[in-house]
């Protein structure tokens, strides 16, 4: 099985889970970068991001993004923004093709949830297989080695 993850994280929680996916899965990992960050911290970055979301923006990303055809299975992180996935993310799935892979969806948000996320997910890719979802609610301000043990039940459920 050849796995590619890819994410995006303003703050460091998707990243958290993106590592631990990457060292398990001795994968591939691309962060994605936008070229023009949001404030990071404070309010306004609910304001800027949750406008970005509505206004259903795709930032330019500063990544190569890589050749998906080496890959079978590609997991995709990204932090919940207003209910949905974020905007580089909305970015990535314009500037490639995924189709008939093996997918898995992961998301970090601050106690919403991430099925609506998901959902989008699953309709902006529909020509692929949704192996599995899993989300975590901050996991920044949890024990690291809970988060790792999470994540490494989910992958030997889905994998
Ligand atoms: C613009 C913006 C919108 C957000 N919208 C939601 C939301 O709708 N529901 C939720 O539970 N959390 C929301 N959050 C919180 C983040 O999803 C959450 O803190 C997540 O863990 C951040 O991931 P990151 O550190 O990888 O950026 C939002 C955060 C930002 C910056």
């Amino acid at each position: 099985m050849n796995t590619l993850v890819v994410f995006y994280s303003l703050e460091g929680n998707t990243k958290i889970i993106a590592d631990i996916l990457a060292e398990e899965l001795d994968s591939d990992c691309i962060e994605l970068k936008p070229d023009k960050e949001i404030p990071k911290g404070g309010l306004t970055k609910f304001f800027w991001g949750g406008k970005s979301v509505l206004f259903h923006e795709k930032p330019k990303l500063v990544n190569d993004l890589p050749d998906l055809s080496n890959y079978d299975t590609i997991f995709i992180g990204t932090p919940i923004w207003a209910s949905s996935f974020s905007p580089p993310i909305a970015s990535f799935l314009e500037q490639v093709t995924i189709k008939d892979k093996q997918l898995a969806f992961f998301a970090c948000h601050a106690g919403g949830g991430a099925d609506k996320c998901f959902d989008k997910l699953a309709a902006a890719l529909k020509d692929n297989t949704v192996i599995g979802t899993i989300s975590f609610a901050d996991p920044s301000k949890e024990e690291k080695e809970k988060v790792k043990s999470q994540v490494k039940r989910w992958l030997h459920e889905i994998t």
